[in-house]
């Protein structure tokens, strides 16, 4: 098709037939980590993303495909890999650019989703596991989030997801579609290899922007510094993204041997105030020109995960999420990114 990239992966070999994994988005930052994960774990993991160009690092066969107008593309590539199973991390996320742009966000992370689940119903792919969010609490207190409070979102980013929620369950009524939603908290850090990490044209996220403005003396903003936390700044939840990715493969053999519509929290379980976190990236990059801004729209105060559900049911556990662990592998991404800049 034209103008589209295809990139062929080395066809297994017959002894090491890999189970194949339709992966949307699987160029993307948690996309990319979780299908490192897959391959590890022997699946052969089959991206579709649209922002996919040579020279990014996949694991498997990468088709570049716009979603929702090319979804018959995925008719052939999921009969040719005899796919059975599918995670879809394609999508916006980001809650500022959500508040600007509500339309963006409700036809590229709600439209494309139910596009995607009426073809794989079609198609008879019945397994699915999901990027969700936090952000489906909108501001629950200051207080550990639970699966069964009350959401209510505060972005239209989490309305958007709480949205794709709902459809799994009303799919899985009328359709038999095993799904699991995975509510991530802040997903952070880098693979510790430097082979994938976080890439955005635009940044928006905390972490790489403050590693940025320490190694390029520029003023880091806190959005927020009265806030009804302890030290006045927001708060939140930072998980590293290799667990991330673990969690993605327990989620998918779950839905593979259960038939459920679940979700469930992705977080350290542990607070970090914007502060506190500007002080372990200092530890790291060395000392910034900080200054106090305005809140930023959208944002909640507090946003840190109960964890017992997941470690109950998925037997999932964070394992690398400390902040000094998020921090050094997030700042050895970016310094391979930088490496000229930085000489
Ligand atoms: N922040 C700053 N200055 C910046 C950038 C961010 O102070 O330059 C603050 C934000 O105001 C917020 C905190 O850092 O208080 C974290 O902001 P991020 O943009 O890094 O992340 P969010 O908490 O807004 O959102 C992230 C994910 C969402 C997810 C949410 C759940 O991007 O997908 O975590 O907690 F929904």
């Amino acid at each position: 098709m034209e103008n589209t990239t295809e990139h062929q992966f080395p066809k297994a070999s017959i002894n090491q037939v890999a189970k194949s994994v339709l992966v949307t988005g699987g160029a993307g930052y948690v996309g990319s980590h979780t299908c490192k994960i897959l391959s590890k774990n022997g699946y052969l993991p089959v991206t579709v993303d649209r922002h996919y160009r040579p020279g990014l690092k996949t694991y498997g066969p990468t088709y570049n495909i716009n979603l929702p107008q090319e979804i018959d593309r995925l008719d052939e590539i999921i009969k040719r890999n005899n796919i059975t199973s599918c995670i879809h991390f394609a999508g916006s996320t980001s809650v500022p650019e959500s508040v600007a742009d509500p339309s963006g966000y409700y036809k590229n992370n709600f439209i494309v989703t139910v596009s995607l689940l009426d073809k794989l119903i079609s198609l008879g792919v019945k397994n699915f596991v999901y990027s969700s969010s936090a952000a489906v609490y909108g501001d629950p207190g200051i207080r550990l989030a639970n699966e069964s409070d009350h959401c209510q979102p505060i972005n239209s980013y989490g309305a958007t997801k709480l949205m794709m929620e709902q459809l799994c369950r009303d799919y899985h009524t009328a359709y038999n579609l095993s799904s699991i939603g995975l509510r991530y908290f802040n997903a952070a850090g880098a693979d510790p290899e430097a082979e994938v990490g976080e890439l955005r044209s635009k940044e928006t996220h905390i972490i790489p922007i403050a590693i940025d403005a320490a190694r390029k003396n520029k003023t880091f903003k806190i959005f927020g510094s009265k806030y009804p936390t302890e030290d006045g700044t927001c708060v939140r939840d930072y998980v590293h993204v290799m667990d991330l990715a673990d969690a993605h493969v327990k989620a998918l053999q779950y839905t593979s041997n259960n038939n459920v519509a679940e979700v469930f929290n992705l977080g350290s379980g542990a607070p970090a105030s914007n502060k506190q976190l500007i002080t372990a990236v200092e530890k790291y990059v060395g000392k910034m020109k900080v200054e106090m801004a305005d809140n930023r729209p959208g944002d909640p105060p507090y946003l840190v995960a109960d964890i017992s559900k997941v470690k109950r049911i998925l037997k999932w556990e964070p394992t690398q999420s400390s902040i000094d662990n998020v921090v050094a592998t997030a700042v050895k991404w970016y310094n391979k990114q930088h490496k000229e800049e930085l000489q």
